[in-house]
């Protein structure tokens, strides 16, 4: 059987992460422009494949669009036949949106409330 895995993306080689691997510490950093976000949403969207819950903070709001299929382009089509990946099909990723300011502007979300107290 197949180790379970994440498929990253690939320059001179493919890379792969062992879904073994993903309880350690990580950190992805580059120069503005570089994929960072993106490499963290093949994440995201790989564990959640693997059945593995992933909790996010998405400060910027640029990874909510994960609840909703992607959107096929030239650049993608361009991509896609570069790393001879000929499944790819557009899909939305089960979200449940945590609502800090219970305003349903995403729909039915799980409310979420703290009050901040001291002593
Ligand atoms: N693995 C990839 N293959 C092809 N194109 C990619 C890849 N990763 C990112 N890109 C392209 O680069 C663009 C920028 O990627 P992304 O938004 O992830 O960068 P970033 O490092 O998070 O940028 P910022 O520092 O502005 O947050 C994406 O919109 C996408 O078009
Ligand atoms: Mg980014």
């Amino acid at each position: 059987m197949t180790e379970p895995s994440i498929f990253i993306g690939a320059g001179e080689k493919p890379a792969q992460l062992l879904a073994r691997y993903g309880n350690r510490h990580g950190l992805i950093a580059g120069a503005t422009g570089t994929g960072k976000t993106v490499t963290l949403k093949v994440m995201i969207e790989g564990f959640s494949r693997l059945g593995v819950p992933v909790f996010v903070a998405d400060v910027k709001g640029d990874i909510a669009g994960l609840a909703l299929p992607g959107e096929a382009s030239d650049r993608l089509a361009a991509r896609l036949q570069k790393l001879a990946i000929t499944d790819w099909a557009p899909s939305a990723n089960p979200v449940v949106f945590w609502d800090l300011f219970q305003q349903n502007v995403y729909g039915p979300a799980v409310v979420v409330q703290a009050t901040a107290g001291g002593t």
